[in-house]
Formats: C-alpha cells, sequence, structure tokens
C-alpha cells in the first residue's frame, strides 16, 4: 500500500460550518496487485494536481480500478479529472454511492461498477473487499478491505481532521483529541450507525485502520475502544453551558451556576458563544450528561447565538440526557417557549429553567443554587453520581 493523499495545511472551514483549527487531509492509496493497480478514493478538487504529482512520483501509467468508499466531494472532486488520465479505469463504488457520483459529479453510470456488501476484487496476490456500512455518514458509505495486508481503508468512518506529516497515529494523545471533536461533529448524528459497524470491523483480522482524513492507525484498538466509548449510552457528570450575556445579567448567572455546580462535584464546560469555536462545543458535547443554555432577550426572544446553540445540540444528536434554561429579560418575550421547542426535539430531561427579571438578585441566586440541586439529582437518577 502506498498513501498518495494530500495534506491540506490551511483548510479552516469544512462545509462552510465546521472549523477546521489543525486543517486537514485528504488520504487516497494506492495498491499494487500482480495484475491490476487500485486507487482507494481520490481527493478534493483543490488539490488534485498534488494527487497526480504523487502518482507519477511513484511511476503510476496504469489504474485499472478508483474505489469510492463515499461519494462526498473532498474524496470524489478528482474523480472526474483521474478518470480523464485513466480512461480504462472503472469506479467501484455502493449501489447508492453510484447513483450520488452520477448525481453529484456528473460521472457517466457506465464507468462505476456498484459492489455488494462482502463483494471482493482480485488484483492478482491482492483483493479487495467491500463491507457497507451506511449512515457514517451519508447513506452510501462502505469500508473496503485489504485481507493480504490487513489494512482497512474506512474513509470518513474512524478518521480525524488532523494535517500532520506522521502517516501513522504515533502521537495518541493529539490524535484522540481531533479524532473526537471528528466524531462529535460528523459522525454523532448517526451515533447508532457509528456503534453498529464496530463489531464488523472488530470481526476482521486488521493491523492498520486507514481512513481518508487524519494518519492510519497502527494500533486498530485505540480508535475503535475510543468509539466504543463516544457511541455507548453512557454519560458523564458534566454540565456544558453554552451561553451569550449582553449587559452581564446572564454572565453573572452562568458564573454562580458554574460555582454551584462545582460545589456539588460536577464538571462544568461553559462556553462564551461570540467567541467560541463550535467545534469544541461538540466535542464536550459526546459525553456530558446535562446542557445548560443561557441567553439574554433580544426583541421578545432568545439571542440569535442561543438559539443557533440549541439548534446545534439538536442537530449534533448527542446523547446528554439532561437540558435546562438560564437568563433574563428585560419586560417580557417567550425566550423559554422557543429554546424548548427546539431542545423539545431531543427528548430530554428538561430541568424547570432559572429565567429571571433584570439581574440576579438574592433569590434568583438561590434559584441558581435549586437548578444544582436538580441537575445533581437527575446525574444520581443516572447512577454516573453516587446516591447519598
Ligand atoms: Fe470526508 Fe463525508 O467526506
Amino acid at each position: 500500500m502506498h498513501a498518495v493523499g494530500v495534506i491540506d495545511w490551511d483548510r479552516r472551514l469544512f462545509d462552510a460550518l465546521i472549523p477546521l483549527p489543525h486543517g486537514t487531509s485528504y488520504n487516497a492509496y494506492l495498491i499494487r496487485g500482480d495484475e491490476k493497480t487500485a486507487l482507494i478514493e481520490t481527493v478534493d478538487i483543490t488539490k488534485e494536481e498534488d494527487l497526480v504529482r504523487n502518482l507519477i512520483a511513484l511511476g503510476v501509467d496504469r489504474i485499472d480500478y478508483i474505489v469510492a468508499n463515499h461519494a462526498e466531494q473532498d474524496h470524489t472532486g478528482s474523480l472526474p479529472m483521474m478518470l480523464e488520465l485513466f480512461p480504462n479505469a472503472t469506479v467501484l463504488a455502493s449501489e447508492k454511492c453510484k447513483e450520488l457520483l452520477t448525481l453529484l459529479l456528473q460521472v457517466p453510470a457506465e464507468r462505476i461498477q456498484a459492489v455488494k456488501d462482502g463483494e471482493q476484487v482480485a488484483l492478482g496476490g491482492k483483493t479487495l473487499q467491500f463491507f457497507m456500512t451506511p449512515w457514517v455518514h451519508w447513506p452510501d458509505t462502505m469500508v473496503t478491505y485489504l485481507p493480504e495486508e490487513k489494512i482497512l481503508f474506512s474513509c470518513d468512518y474512524l478518521g480525524s481532521h488532523l494535517a500532520t506529516s506522521d502517516l501513522f497515529a504515533t502521537d495518541e494523545v493529539t490524535v484522540y483529541e481531533t479524532a473526537k471533536r471528528y466524531y462529535a461533529e460528523i459522525m454523532m448524528p448517526f451515533r447508532s450507525s457509528a456503534r453498529s459497524h464496530l463489531a464488523r470491523v472488530r470481526s476482521l483480522q486488521v493491523d492498520f485502520i486507514a481512513p481518508s482524513h487524519g494518519p492510519v492507525y497502527n494500533r486498530p484498538a485505540f480508535i475503535l475502544d475510543a468509539y466504543e466509548d463516544w457511541t455507548s449510552d453512557a454519560v458523564k457528570n458534566e454540565v456544558v453551558i453554552p451561553y451569550v450575556s449582553m449587559h452581564g445579567s446572564t454572565q453573572k448567572m452562568v458564573d454562580y451556576l458554574c460555582g454551584a455546580l462545582i460545589r456539588r462535584g460536577i464538571r462544568v464546560k461553559p462556553y462564551n458563544l461570540p467567541y467560541a469555536d463550535v467545534g469544541e462545543i461538540a466535542r464536550a458535547l459526546v459525553d456530558a450528561a446535562t446542557v445548560v443554555i443561557g441567553t439574554p432577550t433580544v426583541l421578545f426572544g432568545a439571542h440569535p447565538a442561543a438559539v443557533y446553540a440549541a439548534y446545534l445540540v439538536s442537530a449534533l444528536h448527542p446523547k446528554t440526557r439532561c437540558a435546562s434554561i438560564i437568563g433574563s429579560y428585560g419586560w417580557g418575550g417567550t425566550t423559554v417557549n422557543q429554546l424548548s421547542e427546539i431542545l423539545g426535539k431531543m427528548h430530554l430531561d428538561i430541568v424547570d429553567p432559572v429565567f429571571i427579571k433584570g439581574y440576579p438578585g438574592e433569590a434568583d441566586l438561590t434559584a441558581l443554587d435549586q437548578l444544582a440541586d436538580a441537575i445533581l439529582a437527575k446525574h444520581r437518577e443516572y447512577g454516573i453520581v453516587a446516591s447519598q
């Protein structure tokens, strides 16, 4: 196996949505059999010249198969050009991926061979075997196994947005944090699918997991064990608090609630939304038992940043079990109802919000202590804090 993908050191945003503080890579791999040569994935269209350069460096003058494990353009943007350069190449993809490639990239259907779960393609002394792994994170996703070298090419699944010159995940501390963030942003909305495919991967003899973003795992248990943890139903004794404050009332409430929770032995992760990195919030939501959104009232409703945070929580669909709302208003509004409606889609345990008029006084701080007590009681109910 030869790594022929490209590192994108400078990319800072994905899907016009996800911040990439550590850049990313578009991994592609060349497999040479005795008779046929296969390219696993291509790269983002902005990097197609680099892919060509990497193939030239290896003296590649023929590609028989291009495996597209997933149709998203960061892996297939260069596919049309590859098919022009290698006119005899056939794309191997799932049935759904075939449909998407014809739709999104206008790849001629006759250039694509749809493969089924478990199907094998012989390269001569080497074999590609395909396993369908839908919904990690599109309906088309599959993984490709190379049994002779015990490598699993997992595309997005198990990957990380990390630009690094390390081929392997040697710096496991950094890779763990970036892979967890990646899981939170990309895979968490599909947690049950991400979990269900782990058993399939573990049933194969795998020495290397080669994703299409971030380094190759030469210790597969590292990432598989992490996914077992992240995708499990187990939550941690933590409260994530995305909040925004305009004149200090909500800030005072957040600060007080943080102290009250800490005094009760609960870990807190507050995020001041105008300055926060949404990827960090997403990562914090992977484990936290509770989320509390803090907001002032603007134009009779929640601050737009708080609406965005509630929508983000709902869209990422973490395993969080409990929620509440804190904040203040000057003369009225529908803030609590507005945010409750967004969070309500998640069927969480809702602890009574603390929504006050003006700057918090002693009675309001007492109400925040009661909120902290109620959250602690919920965490006891979940079995993550010992009962008294
Ligand atoms: Fe890395 Fe879903 O594309």
